[in-house]
Parts: structure tokens; sequence; C-alpha cells
């Protein structure tokens, strides 16, 4: 299933946001060593560079798209590495990990999350934001959209079930481990401008796993029934902008020398 950093990149300024508020809260003035897990075309990986210049950093991720881009746009000097999440584990202790917009995609993530916790250097970090709108009016339509199509058949087992819990099963999976353990939600209410944003937002990232099964044609079609459902779900204002509720979960935990 491949990543189009192009597409992903047209919301820089909004999918940035989250990664930021996230940064602004990890506890660390001068890490040696970062890990940008699921670094994406590398936008994550530049903030981590800007607030941390010193900082040994390698991004990593599973998409050779992405990582391309991020070898070429990214920060230059950080390293690089093509691997799963699921199972990747530093070949160095690091003092942070950061993960921006990477966990909703990797299936039970919660031991991972408490995994990578204990990987980290004494007093190391683990920073990591998930989107939390699987209810949201946007992912909702898709799942209508995806079972009343005809290809319905095709695209079922491509819905997947609800990839993020709440605060309290990540609570649970990191406390025992942390010395510290920040949750927190923030709902955004980004506003976007031109022709059915939400539809140009959702393609550079939920809708991939079902565009990706349908020929250029049936994926026409789906798209401009999802289009008219997202312009009912968010209308366009007079003034042209849409506006798009988007709520996001944010775990920043630290690592206790004792586990
Ligand atoms: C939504 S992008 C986030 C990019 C960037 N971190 C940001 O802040 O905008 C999610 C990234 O996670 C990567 N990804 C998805 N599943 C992965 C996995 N199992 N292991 C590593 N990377 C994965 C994708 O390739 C994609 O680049």
């Amino acid at each position: 299933m491949s990543w189009d950093p192009g597409q992903y990149l047209r919301f820089t300024d909004e999918r940035n946001r989250p990664a930021m508020d996230l940064l602004a809260r990890v506890p660390l003035d001068v890490p040696a060593r970062i890990i940008d897990l699921g670094c994406g075309p590398g936008n994550s990986t530049a903030l981590l560079a800007a607030r941390f210049p010193r900082a040994a950093l390698l991004g990593v991720d599973s998409s050779r798209e992405m990582l391309a881009r991020a070898r070429r746009e990214g920060p230059p000097n950080s390293d690089w590495l093509e691997a799963d999440a699921g199972s990747f584990t530093p070949a160095v202790p690091p003092d942070l990990i950061f993960s921006n917009a990477l966990f909703q995609w990797v299936p039970d993530h919660a031991p991972i999350l408490a995994r990578l916790l204990g990987t980290l250097a004494p007093g190391g970090v683990l920073a990591v934001q998930m989107p939390r709108n699987f209810d949201a009016p946007s992912h909702r339509a898709i799942r209508e959209v995806a079972a009343e199509s005809p290809w319905a058949a095709v695209l079922k087992p491509l819905i997947r079930e609800d990839p993020v819990a709440g605060p309290e099963k990540y609570f649970a999976a990191l406390h025992p481990r942390a010395a510290s353990l920040d949750l927190w939600e923030t709902e955004y209410c980004h506003a976007l401008s031109g022709e059915h944003p939400v539809l140009e937002w959702v393609k550079g990232t939920a809708l991939r796993p079902l565009l990706a099964v349908l020929d250029s044609h049936h994926r026409d079609v789906f798209l401009s029934h999802l289009a008219e459902r997202l312009a009912r779900a968010y209308p366009r204002r007079d003034d042209g902008v849409t506006l798009f509720p988007f709520r996001r979960l944010f775990i920043v935990a630290t690592h206790s020398p004792e586990h």
C-alpha cells in the first residue's frame, strides 16, 4: 500500500500542528539521539532538527516513497532507515522516540509502545500522537460509501476496526514502566480552503487502502459519491472556508530507569 508524499503534504501546516504541540511537551534539553518513527516525508523530522540542532537524528519509515522524499527534502545530516515500526528496535538506546501520526496504522500497538519505552536511554522520552477520529463524520462517510458501493465485497475487508483506543488503555500499558506520563486529547478545528478539501485530506491518508484496489473509473465514481457525502457533513462557508474538526490523542512518557 503505497503513500503519495505530494498528496500528504497538501496540508503540511495542519499536519505539522500536532507534531509541534507534541514536541512542545517533550521535557528534554539536549537529547543526543532521536528517532522519528514513521517520519514520512521528513516534515516531523525537520521540526525535531530545528528544536534539537545538535542531536543525531534517525528517521524510520516503512514506505520507500516517503523515505525518498525525506532523503531529498528532510533535514540534512539525518539518517534514514526503512523498517516496520511493529518490530523496530533501536540499535543504540535513544534519548527520544518521537512518533507523529504513525501508530494508528500499526495494529495492537499498545504493547509495542510499552516495549519501545523500555528501549530508551535512562530518562529518555517516548512522545506519540495519533488521530482519534474513527467516529468523525469523515470516517463514517468513508465506511458508509464503501458499504453501499457496488464494490462493497472488495472494500469491506479493508475497513479497519477503530485503531486507536481511549487514553485509559495507553495509561495502563505505559504507567508501570514510566517515571512520568502525560496523556491528553485536543480537537483541532482546521479551516481548509479549496474545493472538496476534506476529500483531498482523506485521499492522502485514510482512503489510500481503499483507492489502491479500485481501477481508475471505479475510483472516480467512489470519490464523487464520497465528495457529495463529505460536502454535506462539512459544508463550505460563504467565505469559501470549510471547517474540519479533528481529534487527536497525545502521549508523553519518560523512561523509568527501574524498568
Ligand atoms: C501520516 S504519516 C506521518 C508522517 C510524519 N511523521 C508527520 O508527522 O506528518 C504516517 C507514516 O507512517 C508510515 N507507516 C505506516 N505504517 C508503518 C509501519 N508499520 N512502520 C513504519 N512506518 C509506517 C507511513 O509510511 C507514513 O509515512
